[in-house]
This record gives structure tokens, sequence and C-alpha cells, in this order.
């Protein structure tokens, strides 16, 4: 993992790479598409959680008594913005399976590209937890930006946010809305076009991940 600038983290391990050009590929099934973002993510998962907090048990090996460290699940809470970020969620579920599950629905207004909540549903004290947000695309920044700002307003431990893909404007609005939050990245793309596509990314997530189109 790198630093890309300022708190932005670019996920840039082989595999990581790799499994995000099959993904790209316009060819890629909808079944590759997700059996892809399920184990990315798995790898993604590995780096990001680097630093969670650990605690120590006591546990008995065949031989003895020890003490063993291990995470507390229960304290991390992905929070998934619907719909493609269930995506990632599902990956990095399997790896930490004792966390907690938050969702956000937002939907992007499509002649303003503002981000619109239609859902939002968060386990109980947050403020003793953090906060891991998971949405492939990092686009405009909106539903990230207003994502955030919800889960602020929780005042959750701390919040970081996960994407498989971004763009230097995505980059450069989610930085100016939340300094705070570091971004951790597969890859920063060229641009973002008219649309709010991001170029030359990989299309609609969320279309490709559910074959909606
Ligand atoms: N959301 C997507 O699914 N794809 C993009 O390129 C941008 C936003």
């Amino acid at each position: 993992m790198t630093q890309a600038n300022d708190n932005v983290h670019l996920i840039d391990h082989p595999l990581v790479q790799h499994k995000l050009s099959l993904m790209r590929n316009k060819e890629a099934s909808t079944n590759s598409f997700r059996r892809l973002l399920n184990e990315l993510s798995m790898l993604m998962a590995y780096e990001i959680t680097r630093d969670v907090p650990m605690q120590e048990v006591e546990i008995e090996t065949p031989l003895e008594k020890m003490k063993a460290r291990v995470i507390d699940g229960k304290k991390l809470v992905f929070v998934s913005i619907l719909r493609a970020g269930t995506g990632i969620l599902d990956g990095m579920l399997n790896v930490v399976p004792g966390a907690r599950v938050g969702h956000i629905g937002l939907y992007r207004d499509p002649k303003t590209l503002t981000a619109v909540e239609y859902y939002f549903k968060m386990p109980q004290n947050m403020e003793e937890r953090d906060v891991i947000v998971v949405d492939p695309m990092l686009a405009t920044g909106n539903s990230a930006i207003a994502a955030v700002e919800r889960l602020k307003e929780l005042h959750p431990k701390s919040i970081k946010f996960v994407c498989l893909l971004t763009c230097p404007e995505g980059v450069a609005t989610m930085r100016k809305a939340h300094p705070d939050v570091p971004i951790y990245t597969a890859a920063i793309d060229r641009e973002l076009n008219d649309h709010g596509y991001i170029l030359p990314g990989l299309g609609d997530a969320g279309d490709r991940m559910f074959g909606t189109k």
C-alpha cells in the first residue's frame, strides 16, 4: 500500500491490480464481476484493517493456557452505501465476520448528480465503534460526502472510506469536505465525465454487479 497524497492510500498490491483489470474489461460477465469484487474486497480488507485495535483473551491450546490477541469485530462497523456497496461489504464480511453492518441508501439524482437519502440504519452505540464506509466508486464524491456527514452526527470513534476506484475530482471533493477521513482505493483514474462516470473506469458498478443493464 502506498500513500498517493494526503490521507489517500493506494492499494497497489499486484493481486488487487490484477483483479481490478479483469473487472474493468467490458467482457467480464455479471458472475465474474461479482466474484472478482468479492475477492478484491477481501484483499483490500487485509490492508485496511492493519491498524484495528486488538485485545487479549485467555485461551487454552492443547498444551497450555495462553493470552491470545484477537480483533474485537463487534467494535468494527462496515457501512455499505446502497446498492453498489453490497459487493464490497460481502467480501469484507468474509474476512471480518464479527463486524457489525450499517446501511445508507443514497441515490444519485440523474440531473443534479446530488445524493438523496432514502434509508439509514446503523448499529447502536456508534460512539464506541470504528467505521469503514464502503462504496465501489468515488466519482463526484456527493454520496460519500453525504454518507460521512450523516455518520459524523453519531460520533463514531473513527471513519475510513473505502472504494475500488476514484478520480482526481472525487478525491479533491472528498478531501475538502472531510479532510479527516482517510480514503483507501485500488486506483485513481484519469477523470470524471459530464455524466458523473469515471474514465476509463469500469462502467456502472451496480449494474455490472447485479446485471441490471
Ligand atoms: N458510479 C459508477 O457506478 N460508475 C462510475 O463510473 C461512477 C459512479
